[in-house]
């Protein structure tokens, strides 16, 4: 991959970032107990540590607006320079009125501004991050900043497979001078239309075709990277990238998605597990505390990659939404990446979470299960 293999705006990226965890947690060995199961089969097969969860009278707002807060603290604009809010989120309150809604009400955020929420189940906080750089380099912004959020909070039904999955984040990008990334323009986007993962109206959890929907995610994974990497070694192409984000449903599903690639790049077995632990592996140790946050999970491991990262290395973020659409985006650090300001948000929320135990889970399950009823 040649140095000008990408476009980036000189004037557009992501100018800052916050990221919200709520204030309880779980160790997935303590539900492993509660559910009779192996713990080994949560950590060493699903790749899980903790799953991140919320208090009742706590939730997708919560977890926005903090966000939000936190980037906006970290930035030198003011409200009335932002012209457009949107949220993407799988954890919708109201059919009609849009989670961007519930946030500026939080936020104070009202005036010349759009504002509206994008579902595409995980993939939704991608598109919104999508939309915003295309608002600005549309022209349509007039200067105006974006304020991006991906917000979810995942909630499987007690017992169901996916319950050691679970978790709960935020992360808001403030769309505007690149002083944290640049965005490529290109992105490389792949869809099919499946039911691997749906959540119908009135359904309090989603229902899912756990083979299918790897299945649907290794297919995405395999056709994005090969539109980036195009006729060109895979190896040099790749290698021009410093890190690799994925969508993380859990750990080990990624796994098995860079072992497609290698797959399908001819690669031995050893040069993709080498692949995995140097590219991948490491960008995942917030997501591992986090757990799966739906829409902000890519951007939970792209915020830890760019933290730390040096102006002008780039890394590539791959996004799945069930459904299925998927997206690669590449970016490239800024000056204000080094600093990586917003790791703070990270390191205080983990630090003053509570861990619950089985009986405590069990009665906020409860009254989850109800109010969701
Ligand atoms: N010790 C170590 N490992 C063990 C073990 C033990 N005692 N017992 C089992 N394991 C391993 C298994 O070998 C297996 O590993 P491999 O896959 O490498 O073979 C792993 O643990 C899981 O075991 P199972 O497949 O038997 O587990 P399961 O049938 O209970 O399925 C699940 C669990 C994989 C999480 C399944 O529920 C599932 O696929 N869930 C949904 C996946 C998902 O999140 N899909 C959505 C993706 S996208 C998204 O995030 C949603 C969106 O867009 C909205």
């Amino acid at each position: 991959m040649s140095s000008d293999s990408f476009t980036f705006a000189s004037d557009t990226g992501i100018a800052a970032i916050g990221l919200q965890l709520p204030p309880l947690a779980m160790d997935v060995r303590e539900l492993a107990e509660l559910r009779g199961v192996d713990p080994n089969k949560f950590t060493l097969g699903l790749g899980c540590d903790e799953m991140a969860l919320c208090p009742e009278g706590y939730g997708v707002v919560q977890l926005a607006a903090g966000a939000a807060k936190r980037a906006l603290s970290r930035w030198d604009g003011s409200l009335e320079d932002i012209g457009l809010v949107v949220v993407g989120s799988e954890s919708a309150l109201d059919m009609s009125r849009p989670l961007s809604a519930f946030v500026a009400d939080e936020l104070g955020l009202e005036g010349d501004v759009r504002s509206y929420e994008v579902k595409h189940a995980c993939y939704g906080g991608t598109l919104a991050l999508r939309q915003a750089l295309e608002w600005r380099l549309s022209g349509a912004a007039r200067g105006k900043a974006a304020l991006v959020i991906a917000a979810d909070v995942a909630l499987y039904a007690p017992a169901d497979p996916g319950e050691p999955t679970q978790g709960a984040g935020a992360v808001a990008m403030i769309i505007g001078e690149p002083k944290v990334a640049r965005i490529a323009t290109e992105s490389y986007a792949y869809s099919e239309p499946a039911f691997d993962f749906w959540r119908p109206v009135g359904d309090a959890f989603p229902s899912v075709e756990g083979a299918l929907s790897l299945d649907c995610y290794k297919r995405a994974t395999e056709r994005c990277f090969q539109q980036l990497v195009g006729d060109r070694d895979p190896a040099d192409a790749l290698g021009e990238l410093a890190a690799l984000c994925f969508h993380v449903p859990f750990p080990k599903m990624v796994k098995k998605g860079v072992r497609q690639l290698g797959e399908s790049f001819g690669w031995s077995e050893e040069a993709t597990a080498a692949f995995y632990d140097s590219m991948v592996n490491p960008t995942m140790d917030w997501n591992r505390k986090s757990g799966n946050a739906y829409t902000a999970s890519l951007w939970i491991s792209a915020a830890q990659a760019l933290a730390g990262r040096k102006a002008g290395e780039r890394i590539g973020a791959f996004s799945y939404g069930s459904g299925f659409g998927s997206e690669l985006l590449v970016l490239e650090a800024g000056d204000a990446a080094a600093e990586g300001a917003w790791t703070a948000d990270v390191e205080a929320d983990l630090a003053a979470r509570r861990l619950v135990d089985r009986g405590a889970y069990e009665s906020l399950r409860g009254s989850h299960v109800a109010a969701a009823e």
